[in-house]
């Protein structure tokens, strides 16, 4: 009884370290705004790890997946390295699976899914930053990536970043013989090739 007396004021505050600790994987359920910049055509799982290798990511850091797709850009960064990571995406068909994908490997405590424009987006939190868009996108989100701190990496899946120097570029084929994929690393501050872009 005296125990029970003694935790009753506690009591509030666990209820909110409980909702912190499982509100994460939440996204505004909104009808989509307007269509797609790109259609959606996910990484294999093999070339995802390959990014992860090369941007180098080390465990804690934030990972935040640009058009995310189903969602195993931001769920691996969580199993795989402890990453708080986001994945965004503007078609809701998208974001419920990334909400699927998200509960079926537990790591709702990691990972938020929001349905929203990247190019709308503060990256200012990232460390890590996944690309598989298209060329002329990279280009556009060039303002927005130009802000984040220094040493940040940014991979991207197929495409280069027209007048941006990669600090890496590698070609990568899984191991079931499908096709080659090309992945690029950049680290902020970018490298622009004509200075003053
Ligand atoms: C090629 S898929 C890549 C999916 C995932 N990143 C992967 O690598 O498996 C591109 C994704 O970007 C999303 N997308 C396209 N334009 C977008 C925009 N302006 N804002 C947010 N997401 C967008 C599409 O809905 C699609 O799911």
């Amino acid at each position: 009884m005296k125990r029970a007396i003694l935790l009753a004021p506690c009591v509030p505050v666990l209820v909110l370290a409980a909702l912190v600790v499982l509100v994460p994987a939440y996204s505004q359920d909104k009808p989509a705004q307007r269509e797609p910049d790109v259609i959606y055509v996910p990484t294999p799982q093999e070339v995802v790890d390959k990014m992860f290798e090369l941007a180098d990511v080390r465990p804690g850091e934030i990972v935040y997946d640009l058009g995310c797709g189903d969602g195993r850009i931001p769920v691996t960064a969580a199993k795989k390295f402890g990453s708080r990571a986001w994945g965004f995406d503007i078609n809701p068909v998208r974001v419920r699976e990334s909400l699927e994908n998200v509960k079926k490997n537990r790591v709702e405590n990691l990972v938020t899914i929001k349905q929203q424009d990247i190019f709308e987006l503060d990256l200012s939190k990232a460390d890590v930053v996944t690309l598989y868009l298209l060329p002329r996108l990279n280009v556009k989100l060039i303002p927005q990536l130009d802000k984040l701190k220094p040493g940040c990496r940014i991979v991207s899946h197929d495409f280069n970043m027209e007048g941006v120097r990669p600090k890496r570029e590698i070609n990568f084929r899984p191991s079931d013989g499908s096709r080659e994929h090309r992945v690029y690393l950049w680290v902020t501050p970018l490298e622009k090739e004509s200075p003053g872009r």
